[in-house]
């Protein structure tokens, strides 16, 4: 007589198994390509420990004349007959015109971004005087 045991020769573990390994490397696969891309830099927002109250030159201008507008205002650069980034004096050397070309006129800078978080943030900066630190 034959009995219908061969239906229970897998273990409901090897069903389980079989099952499960294609999602194991699926999400496998899915979980290094979202590392891959938290590698790749993010626009940069200012940490959210730099208020109006304590923002700097260290902590926040440096950082946002650098990768803002040095490209193209930096020593032999297109705009450096304008204005020159070098360091904190040569803000402070033109502090009006800056003020004016990024916060009144926002003509600045030139064909890219700057929220408006990075703007309240250089506003004050320019209103506390500009400090280094
Ligand atoms: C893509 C290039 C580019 C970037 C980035 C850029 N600028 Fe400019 N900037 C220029 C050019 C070109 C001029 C000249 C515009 C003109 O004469 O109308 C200029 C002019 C200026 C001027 C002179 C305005 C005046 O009074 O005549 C200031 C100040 C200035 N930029 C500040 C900045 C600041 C601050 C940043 C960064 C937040 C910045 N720029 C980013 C290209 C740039």
């Amino acid at each position: 007589m034959k009995t219908k045991i061969s239906k229970q020769k897998g273990s409901p573990w090897q069903l389980i198994y079989a099952t499960s390994l294609p999602i194991m490397i699926f999400i496998i696969a899915l979980v290094s390509c979202t590392k891959d891309q938290a590698t790749t830099p993010t626009p940069e927002t200012p940490n959210e420990s730099i208020t109006t109250a304590n923002v700097s030159f260290s902590n926040f201008a440096r950082q946002l004349f650098q990768s803002k507008c040095s490209s193209c205002h930096s020593v032999g650069s297109s705009a450096s007959a304008k204005w020159t980034y070098t360091d904190l004096q040569s803000i402070r050397d033109h502090k009006a015109r800056i003020q004016n070309a990024v916060l009144v006129a926002q003509t600045m800078p030139l064909g890219g971004t700057i929220s408006d978080k990075e703007k309240e943030l250089l506003a004050a900066w320019f209103e506390r005087n500009m400090p280094e630190n």
